[in-house]
């Protein structure tokens, strides 16, 4: 029997591969999308373009993670075999200009997602994609599944919100339900206002001569970039195993965002420091100074490690932007890889 997936946050970054990679899989993928007034399935072009991706396998149904009623329907009508919770106001700097939206579709979207899967009585497996901003002020050095959480954002409080009652759903009610721990992911599908990508496109947009400028915030933060094609297919793997349990999927690797611009103009031979301004708007409230995941437990029990390490996805990054650029100069679509 075809298995069926339904996603939340599928015209997002991990929405769009994690798409790709189950339709490759031959599952019947159905996906949550917001009306907009303006086209927001850009990321699942590559789908629709290739008429052997598996297309016709792919359904797109209206609602937003606010409207349980919506939620409720879909679940009867889909019965999904795995749902896959990606949805979020996913910035961190914006939560604080916006924390009781936040709150309610981080936080509260995941209890309406989950009260859906309950109500309806339907089996499924049910994944929670939370996030290494649980461990903001991080207490341990490399952080795991055991490390304490200590969010320093809007954002940060909701996804530890929406991870525990993950976790209740799955203790108080026998749910398969696991929290994917993802440190931050970054590709050419990257939302172009994340510093990874703001950087990248800027490299591309300064060596073309369409911007000098680049303005940033604090650059002394330190990440943990992994490459998200790779991880979507961890968030797989943690629904295919018999016991639900929690896992940190990260790198273990930690740069600053100097190195992240060291590297990225560094690949087409100019100089950030001639180009970068501190603009004092893009810091935060209260700021992550240091995040660095320790995935050995993904390593041991579902068999999975990352490939493509920072250089490689600095490289990526800031190659797609600069063919991107030359494409739309050019006047030719571009699907982005
Ligand atoms: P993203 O590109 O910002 O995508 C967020 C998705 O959520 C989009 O599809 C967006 O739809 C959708 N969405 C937002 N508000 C919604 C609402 N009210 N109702 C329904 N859908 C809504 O995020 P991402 O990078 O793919 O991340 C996926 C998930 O993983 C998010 O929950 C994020 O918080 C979490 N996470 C991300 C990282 C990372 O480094 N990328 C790390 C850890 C955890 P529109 O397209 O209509 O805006
Ligand atoms: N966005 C942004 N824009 N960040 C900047 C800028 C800027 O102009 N200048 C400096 N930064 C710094 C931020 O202060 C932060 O320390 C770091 O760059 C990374 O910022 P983001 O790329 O916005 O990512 P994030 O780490 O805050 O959040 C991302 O990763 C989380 C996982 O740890 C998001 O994808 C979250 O949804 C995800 O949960």
């Amino acid at each position: 029997m075809t298995r069926k997936a339904l996603i939340t946050g599928i015209t997002g970054q991990d929405g769009s591969y994690l798409t790709e990679f189950l339709l490759a899989k031959g599952y019947e993928v159905h996906g949550l999308i917001r009306r907009a007034s303006t086209f927001n399935t850009g990321r699942l072009d590559s789908i629709y373009s290739d008429p052997h991706s598996g297309q016709d396998r792919l359904t797109l149904h209206y609602g937003d993670l606010s409207d349980a009623s919506v939620l409720a329907r879909l679940m009867g009508a889909i019965q999904p075999d795995e749902v896959y919770n990606l949805a979020a106001q996913s910035h961190v700097r914006v939560s604080f200009d916006s924390p009781e939206y936040t709150t309610d579709i981080t936080a509260t979207g995941a209890v309406r997602l989950l009260e859906a899967i309950r109500e309806t009585g339907i089996k499924t497996r049910f994944y929670q994609a939370s996030s290494s901003e649980m461990f903001g002020q991080a207490q341990e050095v490399p952080q795991t599944e055991r490390t304490p959480f200590h969010p320093r954002s809007p954002y940060g409080c909701a996804k530890v919100f929406a991870y525990w009652i993950t976790v209740n759903y799955r203790e108080s009610y026998g749910l398969h339900a696991c929290n994917g721990i993802l440190f931050n992911h970054e590709s050419p599908r990257r939302g172009e206002e994340f510093v990874t990508r703001k950087i990248t496109r800027a490299v591309a947009h300064i060596l073309a001569g369409l911007q000098t400028k680049l303005n940033l915030g604090n650059l002394e933060a330190k990440r943990d970039w992994g490459y998200a094609r790779e991880y979507v297919e961890a968030m797989w793997l943690m629904l295919q195993q018999e016991k639900p349990e929690d896992y940190v999927i990260a790198t273990g690797e930690t740069h600053s965002i100097r190195e992240f611009l060291d590297t990225a103009f560094g690949h087409v031979g100019l100089d950030w420091t001639k180009h970068v301004e501190i603009d004092e708007r893009y810091y935060r409230p209260a700021e992550v100074d240091l995040l660095v995941g320790d995935a050995t437990k993904a390593k041991r029990q579902l068999g999975w490690e990352p490939k493509v390490k920072f250089t490689e996805l600095v490289k990526l990054m800031v190659d797609s932007d600069l063919q991107l650029l030359k494409d739309c100069r050019e006047g030719r679509t571009r699907v982005t890889s």
